[in-house]
């Protein structure tokens, strides 16, 4: 029995700015977010590593660890309104004249205030950031638990390390570094919840290792190009080469296991990535940090939906450039009557069916190894 777009997601319109803003979060104040799960914890008696493509992963991410603490120059002096200044953003835009905000409550906004407001976007994004990691350290840790094969829980055994050290990187880098933080983003909240209060282990792979860790290798893989700052530039390089394995992991997996299933178990997965993707779409639009500057958030965001080049934003669509390749790559995008495709349609980021897929990528991106090599 398929799903409308409002049973997956509670809502009709996939883009009612309404309805996605009136999300927030009800426990902002409570240090602990508890989620339950019943889930099943399976041993295997089977030790025979029968899967290559894994343990030729879990070798590599055996020997690219890296130590936050010394592989790092944590003396470096961060000056985030210099760093501001030398990134592109929405403050820069409006400045130089390229995007009109002057019927918005923004409009009498001048240079100070842009650069608090930027500023105040890369506090935010580092912290979602952050929230993210730890959601990726808590998936992983449940799939050494679920996996039913052997050279799988070697492998995510090593992911686990790999997600603590981005939590610590994240958190010291923007404890440290950064001058705010903020809690995380009701979607982002929402897409974590569904993620590990779901049973079935192939469902943390692919909401946690596809989507999730999909979007944050594209989202770092922009940061890092764009940042001019020397700390975080080498951070987001070592990251990304833990992260590119990660999505590695995710595509082997699943291409396996997806090869068992019936119709309308790959119907489920389908829903479940299309759920996964709108909740993180949601997520960018930064409501939080219009909020904290006094802004009521929909006015400006539907402004700049209605006016902007192509009524939406081509940025949030590079988010996909990962993600829409490797649902291709499992199947999933043409599955059944192509249900995930003409849903990817809708949402205008199809077009990057055909980019590479990170099932192998994860070789040529290994910078820890590069470095090594180099000294
Ligand atoms: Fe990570
Ligand atoms: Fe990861």
């Amino acid at each position: 029995m398929s799903s409308s777009t409002a049973d997956i997601i509670g809502r009709e319109d996939p883009n009612d700015l309404d309805a996605i803003l009136g999300i927030t979060n009800t426990d902002v104040n409570e240090i602990i977010h508890d989620v339950n799960a019943s889930v099943d914890t399976l041993f295997t008696w089977n030790y025979e590593r029968s899967r290559p493509a894994l343990s030729k992963l879990y070798e590599k991410a055996k020997t690219s660890q890296w130590n936050v603490t010394t592989d790092l120059d944590w003396s470096i002096d961060v000056d985030q309104e210099k760093e501001v200044g030398n990134t592109p953003g929405i403050g820069m835009a409006v400045q130089a004249g390229l995007i009109d905000l002057s019927q918005t409550p923004v409009g009498h906004w001048g240079k100070k205030e842009w650069t608090n407001f930027e500023i105040e976007s890369s506090n935010w994004s580092l912290s979602q950031f952050l929230h993210g990691e730890q959601g990726a350290l808590l998936c992983t840790a449940r799939i050494v638990e679920t996996v039913p094969w052997i050279d799988a829980k070697y492998y995510a055994a090593t992911q686990v390390m790999d997600e603590a050290r981005h939590v610590e990187v994240f958190g010291r880098y923007l404890y440290e570094k950064m001058s705010s933080q903020y809690p995380i983003n009701a979607h982002l909240r929402m897409l974590l919840d569904d993620i590990v209060s779901d049973s079935r282990w192939d469902i943390t792979y692919l909401g946690m290792q596809i989507m999730v860790e999909g979007l944050a290798l594209a989202a770092f893989g922009f940061m890092h190009m764009l940042t001019q700052e020397p700390l975080l530039k080498k951070l987001l390089r070592y990251v990304m080469s833990d992260e590119a394995r990660h999505v590695a992991f995710g595509v082997l997996s699943l291409q396996e296991f997806y090869q068992g299933l019936n119709q309308a178990e790959i119907r489920e997965r389908q829903e479940f990535a299309f759920e996964a993707a709108l909740r993180m779409r949601d997520r960018f639009l930064q409501q939080e940090v219009w909020e904290r500057q006094g802004v009521n958030p929909i006015e400006v965001i539907r402004f700049m939906r209605e006016n902007g080049p192509q009524g939406d934003d081509p940025f949030q669509h590079m988010l996909f450039s990962k993600i829409v390749p490797n649902c291709k790559k499992l199947g999933l995008l043409d599955a059944g009557d192509g249900w995930l495709r003409e849903r990817f349609t809708e949402i205008g980021v199809i077009q990057f069916e055909d980019w590479a897929d990170t099932g192998e990528e994860y070789e040529s991106l290994d910078e820890v190894a590069k470095d090594r090599a180099a000294s």
